[in-house]
């Protein structure tokens, strides 16, 4: 089984969040404290902005050989756990799609985004004019 990553935006920030802190990090550090030593194969990235500042908070979950997706709209005091059970659906899947109805409301409504498996990049001499 390969391991999931759920990438986290720690630069999240809402509008009548009354924290100083973002609510970005706030997540983070939720998830965090909810995957505890559970996650064996999910792991937690950080990153600074997934450039969908409009839909805080925001994450993504990726795997090598998997459609990578795109989230938002979180809570951070509430979200871990679905966050959590999305992220476990996937990282059950051979591919990242998880079927529809198998998904969280939240997953529902959130999707933003997906982006195909990577593959590797042919080297420039093998690619011909
Ligand atoms: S600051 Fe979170 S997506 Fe840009």
């Amino acid at each position: 089984m390969t391991v999931t990553t759920i990438y986290v935006c720690t630069t999240c920030k809402t509008a009548e969040d009354p924290s100083p802190e973002r609510a970005g990090a706030r997540l983070m550090a939720a998830l965090a404290g909810a995957l505890g030593e559970d996650g064996a194969n999910i792991r937690l990235e950080g990153v600074e902005c997934l450039s969908v500042c409009k839909r805080p908070c925001t994450v993504a979950f990726g795997a090598p050989g998997k459609w990578t997706y795109v989230y938002g709209d979180f809570t951070p005091d509430t979200a871990p756990e679905t966050i959590l059970a999305g992220a476990a659906l996937y990282s059950a899947t051979d591919d990242g799609l998880i079927p529809w109805k198998q998904r969280p409301d939240a997953l529902k409504k959130g999707v933003i985004a997906r982006l195909p498996p990577s593959v590797s990049s042919p080297k420039a001499s093998e690619i011909t004019p």
